[in-house]
């Protein structure tokens, strides 16, 4: 570890400003100078290991996945606000939970929802003014919440309760970056009651979502949605989830599956604004499926080119940019020794961008996904990561984000005037002010 080359705490200092507008010029520069994999020295954490060396990722989220573990920035400082759910614990208790959340999200299980989805989708576009530039964020952000609201609590009228948790999702989300941002802060934000006050309003979001998941167990109607998933899953020994755990989990569902859906519907239609041709291809293939039909799945399965354009986003704008393991034992990758208690970060960013794996890297080309061979690539694209803590709501994020593109551009041609999008990476990478037009197709 000595030998790897050290970003000094002077140099992170001396950077300190653009760092916290926008790290990964920071983070290329350095792999730019030193290569795959070096140290930072940083104040509260000591060094964190930097790398986008595919064997390593590897090796830590798959080969060697049981001698890493999350770092408390996930397992506590967020877990604080949302609970201990399967995103944000690790060990048995993940291990537990996570054989009980996943059979959910199994494909026949999508399947069911599929009608669900698609209605959430068809209610919040209606939000869409044709022939105005308007930011589309919001508007991604309102459809992932409500899809992932819908997929919960299939029937219930819930519009006003969801609008009110999204709320207290993303104002504590706020305040988990002011923290993570500003750490020499946080003994202020504790003494003026900062924190007192979201966790008080994450108590709320608890509070509201016990009465929602009170009243399905006492209506005793079977939904077949998430929910029942969730309320119908057994430990071992053959009990349920405890109301809190059940409240846990459910938030977590939000949390994990809201923003990077809406970051990467937002960085895609941006990307089919900026290449008409591109968004023509896809059009003429959206054009062809009825969505209106009893089996939408497979309708919605043919969509190859859709998909690649969907693919290509997320290489580019991967919404999981970093990956945070923490060593649980001395490790070795060949000649590299990785001590315990050692934080890596695996920049899925620079990996997804690397052009030694990519050719055009930063080009927008969803037609590589055509002739990529999938077993080659997969060792350097990870948008939903690897291993067993790979995203559980990978096929869920892919059909909901197929059915918007083929909602929108069967009704909607759309323009922007950027040049640019900028980018705001936070807890996960967020496009800045997404100007697009609309406009009705005749
Ligand atoms: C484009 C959309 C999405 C992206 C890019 C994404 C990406 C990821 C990534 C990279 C991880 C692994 C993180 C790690 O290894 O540290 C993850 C975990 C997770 N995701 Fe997603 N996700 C998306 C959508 C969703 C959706 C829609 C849901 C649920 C409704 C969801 C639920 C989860 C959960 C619960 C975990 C934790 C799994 C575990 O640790 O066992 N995600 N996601």
């Amino acid at each position: 570890m000595q030998k790897l080359p050290l970003v000094s705490r002077l140099e992170v200092i001396k950077n300190s400003k653009r760092i916290l507008k926008n790290p990964l010029p920071f983070h290329r520069e350095n792999f730019e100078k030193f290569g795959d994999l070096f140290r930072v020295s940083v104040a509260f954490e000591g060094e964190i290991v930097f790398t986008r060396n595919p064997k390593i990722v590897k090796h830590i989220l798959q080969k060697q996945h049981k001698k890493y573990q999350k770092s408390t920035l996930q397992t506590v400082d967020l877990a604080k606000y949302i609970g201990h759910g399967i995103l944000t614990s690790n060990g048995e208790h993940w291990r537990t939970h996570r054989r009980m959340v996943q059979p959910a999200f199994h494909k026949k299980k999508l399947h069911n929802l599929m009608g669900t989805i698609r209605s959430a989708i068809k209610v919040e576009l209606e939000d869409i003014k044709p022939g105005v530039i308007l930011n589309a964020y919001p508007l991604m952000s309102n459809l992932a919440f409500q899809v992932v609201a819908k997929s919960l609590f299939s029937s219930e009228d819930i519009r006003e309760k969801m609008q009110e948790l999204q709320h207290i999702t993303e104002v504590n989300q706020r305040m988990l970056i002011k923290e993570m941002r500003q750490p020499y802060l946080k003994w202020w934000f504790n003494l003026n009651g900062t924190i007192k006050k979201h966790l008080k309003l994450a108590e709320d979001g608890q509070e509201l979502l016990n009465d929602l998941i009170e009243s399905r167990r006492k209506s005793k109607i079977e939904k077949d949605d998430l929910l029942d998933m969730l309320l119908q899953a057994r430990y071992e020994d053959g009990t349920a989830m405890s109301q809190k755990q059940l409240i846990d989990e459910v938030l977590i569902l939000f949390t994990a599956g809201h923003e990077t859906t809406a970051n990467a519907l937002s960085f895609l239609f941006f990307l089919l604004a900026k290449h008409p041709e591109m968004q023509e291809k896809a059009y003429k293939e959206v054009k062809l499926v009825d969505l209106d039909s009893e089996d939408v799945l497979p309708e919605i399965l043919k969509l190859k080119y859709v998909q690649h354009c969907i693919e290509e986003t997320m290489r580019l704008y991967p919404p999981a940019y970093i990956i945070d393991r923490v060593s649980l034992e001395n490790d070795e990758i060949d000649d590299l020794k990785i001590p315990k208690d050692t934080m890596v970060l695996m920049s899925i960013y620079e990996l997804h961008r690397y052009e030694q794996f990519w050719e055009l890297p930063n080009d927008f080309i969803p037609e590589r996904f055509e002739t990529l061979d999938k077993k080659k690539y997969q060792d350097y694209y990870y948008p939903f990561g690897a291993g067993p803590r790979m995203c559980v709501g990978n096929n869920f994020a892919m059909y909901e984000m197929i059915l918007a593109v083929t909602e929108i551009l069967k009704k909607y041609r759309i323009t922007t005037n950027l040049k640019t999008l900028d980018i705001n990476p936070l807890i996960s990478l967020k496009p800045l002010n997404v100007e697009l037009k609309f406009t009705a197709r005749i």
